[in-house]
């Protein structure tokens, strides 16, 4: 008997999959909330430290569980020798990226709790991959670099080791509270398509470090995370402000994506997108040449864009836009601007990973078949 062909939702569009309690991105007004906090109060008032503990346990921390956390967090940057050695060799030629993801899937080979699958285990492997992922990252920059590896600081914060991880030496606090509002920012975004696969493949109850594994490789993409060096690059091909309306109508016309706008949930402008312009603006003032000119190129596009170039709607800068001219002006090399996405994204991808865990079930949608059935097969020397 036929079926008849089902309405298909090309890439899940306006499809629901599961009920979530972690994160609200409300697409027709612009909104985003963390556990019901707006993002906005968030990045005025917490920290990613704080933002990781609410995404980890659904409630903000008191004072003593927040410095408990803290310290569980630093005491877990450390990396095996064996991964600082990978990461080392792999460094001239491999992508950040690749090594990332490799990274992880190396680090399950030493975690005490691999094998362990219960929600402690899981909750274990979580604050442990957000510390690593992290340091991974910073490792990464210092071998690209040709520079040494820099031990962890168990001292600082998060952020602040991360950048001395990066860079050997402490960093200024004024960088230090930026980059932490970019990882707060990026910190959790409901069922994008990373967490998406990550979820995906702990829903088969394979293991937190696949799962990971999964999510690293779904955000490389440029439709995705690695949309925010990609828009970097496009910054850099216009080279001017006073080009930008040339090279964005040439590429429109040649239906080119322009990297950093657009998205599939929010019809109007990204909240973090909105935030980051605002602390780029703010950092104008002390940012040198490149980044000023960087800047006001991003402004022309997005105004650009977002008057709709004569098309129908406009297109609207999310949040992967203004981050390049924000990790430029900390120094920070534009091979490591996914890196830091996920160094971000992880307590999110973690997060739902466990949410899903509480009451799994195996995902597996259908596809609609529409070649032929009952052919004939022929044998090789006949065809
Ligand atoms: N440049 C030019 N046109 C665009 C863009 C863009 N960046 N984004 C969407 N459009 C147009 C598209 O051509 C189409 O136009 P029309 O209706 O005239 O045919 C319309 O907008 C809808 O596009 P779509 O591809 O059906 O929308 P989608 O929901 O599948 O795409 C997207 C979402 C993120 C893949 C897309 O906007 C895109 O390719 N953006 C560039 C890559 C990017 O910045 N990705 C980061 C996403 S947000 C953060 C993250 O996940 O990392």
């Amino acid at each position: 008997m036929m079926v008849d062909a089902p309405k298909i939702n090309q890439g899940l569009e306006g499809i629901y999959f599961t009920e979530s309690g972690i994160c609200k991105v409300d697409g027709i007004n612009g909104r985003l909330y963390y556990y019901g906090y707006s993002i906005e109060t968030l990045a005025e008032n917490s920290n990613f430290e704080e933002v990781c503990y609410l995404l980890l346990n659904g409630k903000l921390p008191k004072k003593s569980e927040l410095s408990a956390f803290r310290k569980n967090l630093a005491s877990e940057r450390e990396l095996p020798e064996e991964v600082i050695m990978m990461i080392k060799r792999a460094s001239k030629k491999a992508n950040a990226m690749d090594i990332l993801r490799s990274a992880v899937s190396m680090l399950s080979f030493f975690d005490e709790d691999s094998g362990d699958n219960s929600e402690a285990a899981n909750m274990r492997k979580s604050v442990r991959l957000i510390s690593q992922i992290a340091s991974v990252t910073a490792a990464t920059g210092r071998a690209k670099a040709g520079k040494a590896y820099v031990e962890p600081d168990p001292k600082m914060n998060h952020v602040e080791n991360f950048l001395y991880m990066l860079n050997g030496a402490k960093p200024e606090p004024d960088h230090v509270k930026i980059l932490d509002t970019m990882f707060l920012l990026h910190a959790e975004h409901s069922s994008n398509a990373s967490t998406f696969s990550g979820i995906v493949t702990a829903s088969t109850l394979s293991d937190m470090h696949s799962a990971i594994t999964s999510a690293i490789g779904t955000l490389k993409g440029p439709l995705h995370g690695g949309a925010d060096e990609a828009a970097l690059h496009m910054m850099n091909a216009i080279g001017k402000p006073e080009n930008t309306v040339h090279y964005i109508v040439d590429a429109l016309a040649g239906k080119k994506r322009i990297m950093g706008f657009g998205h599939r949930v929010y019809k109007t402008y990204d909240p973090r997108a909105r935030i980051i312009k605002g602390r780029l603006e703010e950092m104008q003032n002390s940012a040198d040449k490149e980044v000023r000119n960087l800047t006001n190129i991003a402004l022309q596009a997005e105004k650009l864009m977002i008057n709709k170039l004569g098309k129908s709607h406009g297109i609207w800068p999310n949040v992967d836009f203004f981050s390049g001219p924000v990790y430029t002006d900390l120094g920070i090399e534009d091979y490591l601007f996914t890196p830091i996405f996920a160094a971000s994204r992880i307590p999110g991808w973690a997060a739902h990973i466990m949410e899903y865990l509480k009451g799994n079930r195996l995902i597996r949608p259908l596809e609609y078949y529409d070649g032929a059935i009952g052919k004939k097969y022929v044998p090789i020397k006949e065809r």
